[in-house]
């Protein structure tokens, strides 16, 4: 057990609601694992507040902090520069206090995109279809164009929603998504809707699941519950699938490294299924 002195450094997470986070105890748990001496609380920040709220992590030397809704766009504009792949997706999810230069970034995209590596997925050349074209699908398609597949291909329930995110990935990656299902095989499907979680948990993104087999690789973003109805309904298809929580500890491992410098071992990740989220 690491003790709490005069030269423990802070990490937190600042968000509005904020309670239900499991960033404190993921970051506080590697810490101890790693014997380093930082400590990561939460932080309710009203939107009003934001910009005190930052100014005080400068005064107060914090290491960094992650930022979760409804800040992660606003947050940009009290930053003195913003890494690549957060400029790409407008949004930072990471700040990194680096000698008083605070610098945002976004652990996202790479987070799910390690999390499908972790699962033996590769996406070059791979047929890809996403369900959904809200905040939560814009780092995967981003991630994905980044990526060389064969076809990326974004169905929404309001279309004019998949074809303004389609055009947004074609003007910032330069790679053309598609916005009609035209393939009768994805080897890829990946649900970035809302639809299978708390309130709506028995719907499902999409009615017609027939096309999913054994051949298909499912992810769905929602980690609570564990089991979607799609991922359910997927994987009785004869399909393997992941939830979202391999994305969710991945974005917070790549964060920490940010955060202290220091590379974790790969053994980290099952550690931290096993004993932070007892699966
Ligand atoms: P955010 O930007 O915070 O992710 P959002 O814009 O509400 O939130 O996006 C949620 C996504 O889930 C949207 O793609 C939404 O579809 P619409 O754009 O048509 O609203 C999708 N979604 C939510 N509930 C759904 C449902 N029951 N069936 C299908 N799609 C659903």
């Amino acid at each position: 057990m690491f003790e709490i002195n005069g030269r423990t450094k802070h990490l937190a997470i600042i968000g509005h609601p904020i309670e239900h986070t499991f960033s404190p105890k993921m970051h506080n748990f590697i810490s101890k694992k790693m014997g380093l001496n930082y400590i990561y609380t939460a932080f309710e920040v009203a939107p009003e507040d934001l910009g005190s709220a930052i100014a005080g992590i400068r005064a107060l030397g914090f290491s960094g902090i992650n930022v979760t809704a409804p800040h992660k766009r606003r947050v940009m504009q009290y930053l003195d520069e913003i890494a690549p792949q957060a400029q790409m997706l407008g949004t930072v999810n990471t700040v990194v206090n680096h000698n008083g230069r605070l610098i945002g970034y976004n652990t996202d995209a790479d987070g799910f995109y390690r999390s499908l590596l972790h699962n033996g997925i590769e996406t070059k050349n791979k047929d890809i279809l996403i369900l959904g074209a809200g905040g939560a699908a814009k780092p995967v398609c981003v991630m994905l164009a980044q990526h060389t597949p064969k076809s990326i291909t974004i169905l929404n329930r309001t279309v004019s929603k998949a074809e303004e995110l389609a055009s947004y990935i074609h003007k910032t990656t330069g790679f053309s998504v598609e916005t009609e299902k035209s393939r009768k095989h994805y080897d890829i499907v990946i649900n970035t809707t809302s639809a299978g979680m708390a309130p709506q948990l028995e719907r499902c993104p999409i009615e017609d699941m027939s096309f999913i087999d054994r051949n298909t690789f499912v992810a769905d973003m929602i980690y609570n519950p564990a089991q979607t109805v799609f991922l359910r309904r997927a994987k009785e298809n004869g399909a393997k699938g992941i939830n979202g929580l391999g994305m969710l500890i991945y974005q917070g491992i790549i964060a920490y490294e940010l955060f202290t410098g220091t590379i974790l071992p790969d053994s980290i990740y099952n550690t931290i299924v096993s004993e932070v989220f007892g699966q």
